[in-house]
C-alpha cells in the first residue's frame, strides 16, 4: 500500500458531493468558490456561491456590474475585501484574458486576491493541471503521515509545495485526486483536534500513528 494511490482511491469513493466538484462546473465557478472558501466554511459558502453564479455566471457579467453590488451580494460571508478583489479579478480577466479565466499559475497569481493556494487550486481543480495544491489541511496530513509530527508548524511555501509535489503521480487526473483527496482527508478525517484514525485509509502508513502520536513540540515545518 502506497500513500498517493491510496489517497486517490479513497477520494474517488468518499469525496463529498460539493457544487464545485460536479461535472461541467466552470473555471469561473471554481475561482469564485475558492475565494469564498478562503475564510468561510463549506456549508456557509454553498448557498451564497449558487446565488452569486446565478447572477454573475461569467467574469464579463461581474465586471459589467459595480463593485458596490459585489460587496452587497457578498453579504455575511465576512472579509468583504474578497468581494472587491473578485470584482477586480473579473475586470482584469475581461480586459486582459478575453473573459476566460487563465489556465496558467503565473497569470492566476497576478490576479487580485489570488495567492499561492488559490492559483494552484484553480489550475488543478478547474483545468486538470498537475500542480501541487497545499492548504492547511494538506499540510497537517503530510506532517503526520510523512513526517510523524502532530502538526505542520508554520507555513513555508516552497517546502510545502515540494512536499506535496513529491507525492503527486505524473498522470494529471490521478494527481488531481491526490491533491483533492489530501485536502478532503485533512478536512474530514485527519482533523486538527480529533483525528478519526479508525476511519483513515492511510492509517497503516502513517508515521505519526507508528510513533504513537507524539505531541507536537516545535515550530519545525515540513521538510
Ligand atoms: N476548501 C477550499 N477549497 C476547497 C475545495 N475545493 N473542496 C473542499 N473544501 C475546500
Amino acid at each position: 500500500m502506497q500513500l498517493s494511490p491510496t489517497i486517490a482511491a479513497w477520494y474517488r469513493e468518499n469525496a463529498r458531493d460539493l457544487p464545485w466538484r460536479r461535472p461541467g462546473f466552470s473555471p469561473w465557478g471554481t475561482l469564485v468558490s475558492e475565494i469564498m472558501l478562503q475564510q468561510t466554511p463549506v456549508a456557509r459558502v454553498i448557498p451564497r456561491l449558487e446565488q452569486w453564479l446565478a447572477r454573475w455566471p461569467t467574469p464579463d457579467a461581474l465586471a459589467a456590474d459595480s463593485p458596490a453590488e459585489a460587496v452587497r451580494a457578498w453579504d455575511r460571508l465576512g472579509y468583504p475585501r474578497r468581494a472587491l478583489n473578485l470584482h477586480a479579478a473579473a475586470t482584469r480577466i475581461a480586459e486582459q484574458h478575453g473573459g476566460e479565466v487563465p489556465a496558467d499559475v503565473d497569470a492566476l497569481l497576478a490576479l487580485p486576491g489570488i495567492g499561492d493556494y488559490t492559483a494552484r487550486a484553480i489550475a488543478c481543480f478547474a483545468f486538470g493541471m498537475r500542480v501541487p495544491v497545499v492548504d492547511v489541511n494538506t499540510r497537517r496530513m503530510i506532517a503526520r503521515a510523512v513526517h510523524g509530527q502532530g502538526a505542520a508548524g508554520p507555513a513555508r511555501i516552497r517546502a510545502d509545495l515540494a512536499a506535496m509535489d513529491a507525492l503527486l503521480p505524473d498522470d494529471p487526473a490521478e494527481a488531481h485526486d491526490v491533491n483533492a483527496g489530501a485536502m478532503e482527508l485533512g478536512q474530514t478525517v485527519c482533523t486538527a483536534r480529533a483525528p478519526r484514525c479508525d476511519a483513515c485509509p492511510i492509517a497503516e502508513l502513517c508515521a505519526w500513528r507508528a510513533a504513537d502520536y507524539p505531541a507536537y513540540d516545535g515550530p519545525a515545518a515540513l521538510r
